[in-house]
């Protein structure tokens, strides 16, 4: 029995803040982060919390904008052209889920595109499945850089991903072929997952369903990239993290595998911090970053 290298995504995260500390104490300005929170979602708060802490310590400036639950779209829209013209603002975040009476994509095409630092906005997918340069999604973007820690060079593998969302499975697919991979893109209705799972060299699980991804579907020695991030209730009445990749079946599998949580989780604001600088450096006109 093989164990698969646990890919360390806490510790790549660390090291990739830590450029982006470093590029930011270069600069003659300090970025700015702006990160909208609508509402009181538990796990948003946790996550928008974390985002100014670690903006903080990247150097630069974070501005919080709190919205009441019942906040009008026109007042959200009001705020974001606000942020748009400001030019201590290098990057616009409007966290996700919005409340219902919001129309989140005529929110997410508000905010100007060469401040989108989550990547979402119409132009800028449109940018990445085109081959142009982009803001691309902070997931995916992550994802790829643990696949590439752990294979090396990805030209010419098997990708698979299991989920289709805008935020991580077409982005994850575009910057995966990007790299030169064979690209499926499945998901829960696909037919046989299991065994189209089985083909990928590097399998990515981005479906939202806890420990969906058996040991059998996965080749022996495939890199495993887990994005799942779901409460699952625990024997003593507690709850705890689980991906969407059955962990201790897979590790057995697998030749690496991220863990959940400590894998792609961190990758995400490490990522964001990485284009707000380099949202930053373009619009004040200065060279692009080479991290
Ligand atoms: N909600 C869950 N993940 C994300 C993310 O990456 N960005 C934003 N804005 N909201 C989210």
């Amino acid at each position: 029995m093989t164990t698969a290298s646990i890919i360390d995504g806490k510790a790549i995260a660390a090291e990739l803040r830590q450029q982006v500390a470093n590029e930011v104490g270069k600069l003659p300005f300090k970025p700015g982060l702006a990160v909208i929170l609508v509402g009181e979602d538990p796990a948003s708060k946790i996550y928008v919390r974390n985002k100014q802490v670690q903006t903080v310590e990247a150097g630069m400036n974070s501005f919080e904008h709190r919205l009441d639950a019942d906040t009008s779209q026109d007042d959200l829209l009001a705020l974001i052209a606000k942020l748009n013209a400001d030019d201590a603002v290098h990057g616009i975040l409007v966290q996700l889920p919005l409340p219902d009476h919001i129309d989140e994509n005529r929110v997410i095409n508000a905010i100007d595109p060469d401040k989108d630092v989550d990547g979402f906005h119409v132009i800028n997918a449109g940018r990445l499945a085109t081959g142009q340069k982009a803001l691309t999604s902070c997931t995916p973007v992550g994802c790829v850089i643990l696949a590439k820690k752990a294979l090396g060079e990805l030209k010419g593998l098997e990708a698979v991903i299991v989920g289709r969302s805008n935020i991580v499975g077409k982005p994850v697919a575009q910057l995966l072929l990007r790299e030169h991979c064979t690209v499926t893109i499945a998901h829960s209705r696909t037919r046989n997952l299991d065994e189209v799972c089985r083909r990928a060299d590097i399998l990515v699980a981005a479906v939202g369903r806890p420990q969906m991804i058996k040991q059998d579907w996965i080749k022996p020695g495939a890199c495993v990239i887990d994005v799942g991030i779901n409460r699952i209730p625990r024997e003593d009445g507690k709850t705890r993290l689980v991906g969407d990749v059955d962990f201790d079946g897979a590790v057995e599998v697998a030749g690496s595998i991220t863990p959940v949580p400590g894998g792609v989780g961190p990758m995400t604001i490490a990522c964001l911090l990485r284009n707000t600088l380099q949202a930053a450096c373009a619009l004040e006109g200065l060279p692009e970053p080479k991290i």
